[in-house]
């Protein structure tokens, strides 16, 4: 009982500081709900306008979450959106964020050269007992890690848009991920209040190797003109529960990203059909409709 006790111990005190990078829209949603479970946060970003930016949807997120969480009892809801944003530090400094910190969690573009170029200069500069991990959705956690000597303490956090609001968590260990930094990292997930799933490294994981070809379906659906894209996504909410239709989902997580998702694994996986990726979708990539971020993609959306 007494090493179950302090192993535990152990676990539950081991994430105290997280660096995340990226401030997109993954790396923002997931500084705050770092900070939001009182872990002290850097939310590291090249871009000083990019980091202004993240400051921006992070506040406006806390707000919404804050409502959800105290209704009318404004004075603790202030109480938690400060609370949650002092402890967010915003930085363009790579090293200095990673001299003090517990976890890193990466959430910069989907590309591979620069994750790996990322994480081995980290490598040199995180001290050694500090947990590495990609947000990556599409490559292959071996392979980011091997850029770097700690592959024993590295792993994958797959985290799902938008990052506040969706309660999946994907772990990913590979070959060489040891139990201890899974556990440390499960226990990370469950202390943002996810729910974790576990995954050996393979494409996609669980949730993206299933989603990716299910929306390619709906695409080449859409191309043989079998149905509109209203009634795909109609059949798909009412039909089967989902919250948006493949094309709303696509929409909602860019073209750009879908696509380069599929033209990776189809790069990789030539035999497989599901990871083709439809013509509709790269034309409208070329075309530069990207979804809602763009204003239109498969609809059209009110420029905010
Ligand atoms: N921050 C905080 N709260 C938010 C929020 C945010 N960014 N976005 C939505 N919310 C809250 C709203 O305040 C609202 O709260 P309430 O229930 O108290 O009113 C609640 O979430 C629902 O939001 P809305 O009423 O605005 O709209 P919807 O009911 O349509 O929900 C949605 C929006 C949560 C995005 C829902 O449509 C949904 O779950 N869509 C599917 C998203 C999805 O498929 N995500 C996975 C993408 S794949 C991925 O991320 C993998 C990666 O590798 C790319």
């Amino acid at each position: 009982i007494k090493r179950k006790l302090s192993t535990s111990t152990i676990l539950n005190n081991s994430i105290k500081n997280v660096t995340v990078l990226g401030g997109g829209s993954m790396g923002s949603g997931i500084a705050q709900i770092t900070a939001q479970a009182g872990q002290n946060t850097i939310l590291v970003d090249i871009s000083p306008d990019c980091l202004k930016n993240s400051e921006k949807t992070i506040q406006s997120s806390l707000t919404r979450v804050a409502k959800k969480l105290y209704k009318t009892d404004e004075t603790s809801g202030k109480k938690f959106i400060d609370e949650s944003l002092s402890r967010i530090k915003y930085s363009t400094n790579l090293q200095q964020a990673a001299e003090q910190t517990d976890l890193i969690i990466e959430a910069v573009t989907e590309n591979l050269r620069l994750k790996r170029d990322l994480f081995k200069r980290l490598d040199k500069s995180a001290p050694s007992k500090t947990l590495f991990a990609s947000n990556t959705s599409s490559f292959s956690i071996e392979e980011i890690a091997s850029a770097t000597d700690r592959k024993d303490r590295f792993g994958g956090l797959h985290f799902f848009n938008p990052v506040p609001v969706m309660k999946l968590l994907e772990i990913i260990r590979t070959r060489e991920t040891t139990e201890e930094t899974y556990q440390i990292m499960l226990n990370f997930g469950r202390s943002l209040g996810k729910t974790c799933i576990t995954c050996k490294d393979s494409p996609g994981f669980i949730m993206n190797r299933l989603n990716v070809p299910y929306v390619a379906e709906a695409m080449r659906m859409l191309e043989r003109g079998d149905a509109t894209a209203e009634d795909i996504d109609t059949a798909m909410k009412l039909g089967a529960g989902y919250p948006m239709g493949p094309l709303e989902a696509v929409d909602y997580g860019g073209l750009d990203t879908c696509a380069f998702v599929l033209e990776g694994w189809h790069a990789k996986f030539p035999e497989n059909k599901l990871f083709k990726p439809p013509a509709v979708l790269l034309r409208l990539v070329e075309e530069g409709k990207l979804g809602r971020k763009t204003g239109e993609g498969f609809y059209k959306y009110a420029k905010c």
